[in-house]
């Protein structure tokens, strides 16, 4: 038995197309597979509606989270419908069982004494009396002087902040200045179950193939030690805390959003048990690595500490993102393709769903370019793929009439093609969706080709048995690909099938003997035009401007004096001497570096970086430093004082203009495997590659 899940998305926004490839669109193509091939499966998906964000979100509104999430829901339901999504259940995690098993779980894990109770000082908002989550809270930030930074994070300059570091916090729901009050909460103890999760996660990563990513970053967090976490919150909208004391009070959203794969699956049938609780079932999870340490520690971690019988994670499968145009979807700046837009586009969904698949960020991220839609959609799907399903049901019908059976015969071009069949089943089974449609295509490219070569058009002239043979083997692939191409493009599947007369097949069909009844003969699809495509690219936004390394003046300094700030506590002003002249940089490096460890060495210094005031003392530059998993590190350089950092070989031309920290954090410049890279190519000083020791993978801030 297999059940798949998607991550259930949050229920105040629009999905756009990296969303819909990393979660819903990818878990349809492994359940529709795992129909074709007759396993007993369901896949469950729903909307994940409690939570912060949707209570202020309906404050924002002047509604009502219900309403909020009535609206979303919908709007989600109707985008996947469109895509063809299969799901079993599209659900709600606001559900009639939810919270009766949502509860149930939370009692069972308080009973085993998994549950540690903790006074805390929280942020209230006097005004709209209510507690504030970090990012509610917005003030000025320390590091960067930027106004709008939120309570968790400097959007700006991109550094973790706590509320407290905030100059002049303000709360974003009325505005009033938060005062700190303290209140209860619930604590789970992960650190108890660390080498449970440990042992198992060890196991069930081999057994159940995670992506090496999925098992690293779940045995990371491990490694640095699991804490206890906050599972409640003060707030109304969610699923009450069922324990005296905290009434009024409800379980953070990440908490009772995993609960609703169980609830939503007893939304679904009364067998929900023998789904989550039953012995033979493989749990199949897909989502966005954001999601991997709920998924892999949080989720299991809360299952086992019931200490009843489970279901937990069998295989992960994570994705990237997708990026738009070189930079990212935004909603609020109209840059992208949202699911609603493809919907109105006039551009089937299969024709999305084959460019999503063909392009879905599995190891890395990938970017959805307008140029790059075009080109893979005409060549790839249309003259490759549509146009042999067209070639061959129309030679047939026009030399053979509309019945024609295709018999099995064993020639090497079929033994061939089997083989390659093989190997798409067994990605499928591994869920590795992008090579299994690679070589799909490559499936359909070669029997194109042996059409061609085997000029069917002059044989049928001299010897129509053999003309007929031909096309025995190329209708057999044709129908071979309606099946192979389901689990991607279903409306195609459904339709190639149709003109064939054929009512349905499955994966056992493949090889086999069939009959067609041939129908109308129609294109399967229109292929696009350079007109539409730039009336597209127009109407979606351009994406943003792509910034280029040359934009920005890097250069070796020498660190001559280090002291700590005098009114800021994470704060260094340094004296550093560059090719120029000695200036002055301030930066966040205390108790990450003591000033001895920075003294005299040589470091990295953005020098046409905006002069900023940083808590009344001025910086000319910023120093560079990689922020990884594994802390932050300075990049420390071997050139002069004075060189500049090149790439490739190449000096990188340095413009005069001054940029800001925004500017540099659309730079995509990244440490990969220990080395600085910019856009895969190490940075040098001299010829030399700038490495890190401590940071393997991370950016450069
Ligand atoms: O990241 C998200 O969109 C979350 N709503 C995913 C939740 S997955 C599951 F645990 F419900
Ligand atoms: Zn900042």
């Amino acid at each position: 038995m297999i059940l798949i899940t998607a991550a259930l998305p949050y229920v105040n926004n629009v999905p756009h197309l990296g969303n819909i490839i990393g979660c819903v669109l990818s878990a349809d193509a492994f359940a529709r597979y795992c129909r074709l091939k007759g396993y007993e499966c369901i896949y469950v998906c729903g909307t994940d509606e409690y939570g912060t964000a949707t209570e202020i979100k309906a404050l924002e509104e002047g509604t009502t989270p219900q309403e909020i999430t009535e609206r979303y829901h919908k709007i989600h339901k109707e985008i996947y419908e469109w895509f063809g999504i299969s799901f079993d259940i599209f659900g709600r995690t606001t559900n009639r069982h939810h919270k009766e098993i949502v509860q149930h779980i939370f009692k069972k894990i308080y009973e085993n004494g998994y549950i540690i109770e903790k006074e805390v000082e929280q942020f209230f908002d006097p005004q709209a009396n209510m507690f504030l989550a970090d990012r509610y809270i917005e003030g000025t930030c320390p590091y960067c002087g930027y106004k709008g930074a939120r309570g968790d994070q400097c959007e700006k300059c991109g550094k973790m902040l706590h509320p407290e570091e905030l100059i002049e916090p303000k709360s974003k729901v009325s505005g009033a200045a938060p005062i700190k009050k303290s209140t209860k909460h619930l604590f789970f103890d992960l650190s108890k179950l660390a080498s449970a999760l440990k042992e198992w996660i060890e196991k069930r990563s081999v057994e159940g193939f995670w992506s090496e990513n999925a098992r690293n970053v779940s045995l990371w967090w491990i490694k640095e030690g699991l804490k206890p976490r906050a599972i409640t919150r003060d707030l109304k909208w969610g699923v009450p805390v069922p324990l005296e004391g905290y009434e009024g009070k409800v379980f953070y959203v990440w908490f009772d959003a995993p609960i609703g794969y169980i609830s939503i699956t007893a939304s679904l049938t009364e067998d929900w048990e023998k789904w989550w609780r039953g012995k033979e079932v493989k749990l199949y999870q897909f989502m966005g690595k954001d999601n991997i340490p709920f998924h892999t520690l949080l989720f299991p971690g809360m299952l086992m500490a019931t200490g009843e019988r489970w279901t937990l994670v069998y295989h992960i499968n994570t994705t990237e993102y997708l990026n738009y145009e070189g930079g990212k979807f935004s909603k609020s700046r109209g840059v992208g393709v949202f699911g609603d837009d493809a919907m109105k586009s006039g551009i089937p969904a299969d024709v999305w769903r084959y460019y999503l698949f063909a392009n879905r960020p599995e190891k890395a991220d990938t970017h959805f370019t307008w140029d790059d839609f075009y080109e893979k959609t005409n060549s790839e799907l249309i003259d490759n793929f549509a146009n042999l399903i067209n070639r061959v049901l129309t030679f047939i019908k026009r030399n053979f009439g509309e019945e024609f059976v295709c018999r099995a015969h064993n020639t090497p071009f079929l033994k061939e093609q089997e083989e390659i069949a093989k190997e798409i089943e067994e990605c499928m089974e591994k869920v590795k969706l992008k090579e299994a449609l690679h070589k799909i295509m490559h499936l359909s490219k070669n029997a194109n080709r042996y059409f061609q070569e085997r000029r069917v058009w002059e044989v049928v002239k001299e010897d129509r048995e053999e003309a007929r043979r031909i096309m025995e083997e190329l209708g057999l692939q044709v129908r071979d690909l309606a099946i192979l191409i389901h689990p991607f493009l279903p409306h195609t599947s459904q339709a190639i099938l149709s003109m064939m007369g054929v009512g349905s097949a499955t994966w056992k069909d493949m090889g086999r003997e069939f009959k067609m009844r041939l129908g109308e003969i129609k294109p399967l699809f229109k292929k696009l035009e350079k007109k539409e495509i730039e009336e597209m690219r127009k109407r979606f936004g351009e994406g943003e401007e792509e910034v280029g390394l040359e934009k920005f003046d890097i250069e070796v300094g020498k660190i001559i004096e280090v002291k700590k700030h005098p009114n800021a506590d994470k704060l260094y002003i340094e004296k550093v001497e560059m090719g120029d002249g000695v200036r002055q940089i301030v930066s966040g490096l205390v108790g990450i570096y003591t000033p001895a460890e920075l003294l005299w060495k040589k470091v990295l210094i953005l020098k046409n970086l905006k002069p900023a005031k940083l808590r009344g003392e001025i910086s000319e530059g910023m120093l560079l430093a990689a922020e990884g998993k594994e802390g932050v590190e300075v990049l420390f350089a071997e050139g002069e004082v004075g060189e500049k950092v090149a790439v490739e070989g190449k000096k990188a031309a340095q413009k005069e203009k001054m940029v800001t920290i925004g500017d540099f954090k659309k730079l995509d410049l990244r440490v990969e495997g220990g080395k600085v890279v910019y856009k895969g190519k190490p940075l040098t000083v001299n010829g030399k590659e700038i490495r890190t020791e401590k940071v393997k993978e991370g950016v450069v801030r």
